[in-house]
């Protein structure tokens, strides 16, 4: 029983430590709705459900991303989204770089997108196949099918 104390007070201790290893910082910067994203309803709506969390400044942050190691994670997850894509400063972006992402969009929900690791504690942002088909949809233009280049 001694032991199984010693363990247990161990495994406490490491937790402790782990809480002051510095992570990134846990920041929803303001918003400027001109830079936002305007795409139909529809769309909007799937991609606040989805993809808001990682890809813009309006991150609903769990309790998690208070407590290690599960905030070196989510605070990862989100700078590193918000870095690839952001639908808060999409207005931002040159018409290129817009084209360029649409694509990037209408391949990642496939299967990429969300990430496994946040669908498995939101998994009401899981995509149905009628989400995937308005993104993908809108992402093409409507053209339905884009050609993939090969590079
Ligand atoms: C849990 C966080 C998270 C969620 C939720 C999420 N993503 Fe991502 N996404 C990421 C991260 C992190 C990257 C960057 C991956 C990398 O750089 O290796 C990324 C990259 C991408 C990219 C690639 C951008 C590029 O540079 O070409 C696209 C497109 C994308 N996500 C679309 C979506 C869409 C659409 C949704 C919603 C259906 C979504 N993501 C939801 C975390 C997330």
């Amino acid at each position: 029983m001694k032991g199984f104390y010693l363990y247990l007070g161990v495994l406490a201790a490491v937790f402790l430590i782990f809480q002051f290893i510095p992570s990134y910082e846990k920041v929803n910067p303001p918003v400027d709705k001109s830079k936002e994203i305007k795409a139909p309803t529809k769309v909007m709506d799937i991609l606040k459900r989805s993809c808001y969390d990682c890809h813009s400044y309006e991150t609903r942050w769990p309790w998690y991303a208070d407590v290690a190691p599960m905030k070196w994670i989510v605070r990862r997850d989100v700078v590193q989204g918000r870095k690839a894509l952001n639908f808060s400063i999409w207005q931002d972006y040159d018409e290129e770089k817009r084209e360029k992402l649409k694509k990037s969009i209408y391949r990642s929900v496939n299967l990429a997108m969300p990430l496994p690791q946040y669908l498995w504690l939101n998994p009401e942002a899981k995509l149905s196949e009628e989400d995937k088909k308005i993104i993908k949809n809108w992402a093409s233009d409507g053209k339905g099918y884009i050609k993939i280049d090969i590079r």
